[in-house]
């Protein structure tokens, strides 16, 4: 990958996880939830906006039969967390006895994933798990597990391949840092 610099909004980003990496470690996700799923006709729930990407290209990759619905809660603005934690649009499905697995771009301080199992929990599903593309363990503010990890990284802004910055980025093929 040819070092890269954008611009988006006011900050500059660097390339830093290309998509071949990226597309990698799917793979190897994918792997290891067609095993721990076998039988078991897991249902996807991909958190929107940030998880498209992800959730198109692990989901192709899936070959165990499954489910997938898109759901919406968005608690974050600008580069900070507000830690405030919406309320779950657009779960249509009964999730009672299914196995659930939360479908996250980015993991920083957990206030999403927490706030949405504690939600998902009152639904009685048989299991929930998150797979997540990024997670970034130096942030982590809740006892959390998330099980399914594509890759760790260090504190730092990210944006591309889903994730954006105030609205821009999430087309881009590639993940980029912020250049600080
Ligand atoms: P948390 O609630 O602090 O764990 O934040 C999770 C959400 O914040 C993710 O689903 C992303 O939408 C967003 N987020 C966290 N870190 C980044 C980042 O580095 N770039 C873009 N979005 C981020
Ligand atoms: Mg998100």
């Amino acid at each position: 990958m040819n070092p890269r610099t954008i611009t988006l909004h006011d900050c500059s980003f660097s390339t830093y996880i290309c998509e071949e990496e990226i597309i990698a470690r799917i793979v190897m996700l994918a792997e290891q939830l067609d095993q721990a799923y076998a039988g078991k006709t897991p249902l996807f729930l991909a958190v929107l906006n940030g998880s498209f990407m992800f959730t198109a290209d692990l989901l192709k990759r899936i070959s165990i039969p499954c489910e997938v619905s898109f759901i919406r809660l968005a608690s974050y603005q600008d580069m900070h967390s507000t830690g405030k934690v919406k309320e779950i649009l657009g779960l249509n499905e009964d999730i009672s006895g299914r196995h659930v697995i939360v479908l996250e771009d980015i993991v920083d301080t957990g206030h999403t994933v927490h706030g949405l199992l504690k939600q998902l929990a009152d639904r009685g599903p048989a299991s929930v798990e998150v797979a997540t593309l990024l997670m970034k363990p130096e942030c982590l503010q809740h006892e959390l597990e998330v099980k399914y990890v594509a890759k760790t990284i260090p504190n730092d802004f990210v944006v591309g391949y889903g994730l954006d910055y105030n609205g821009l980025g999430r087309n881009l093929r590639d993940i980029y840092k912020i250049v600080s």
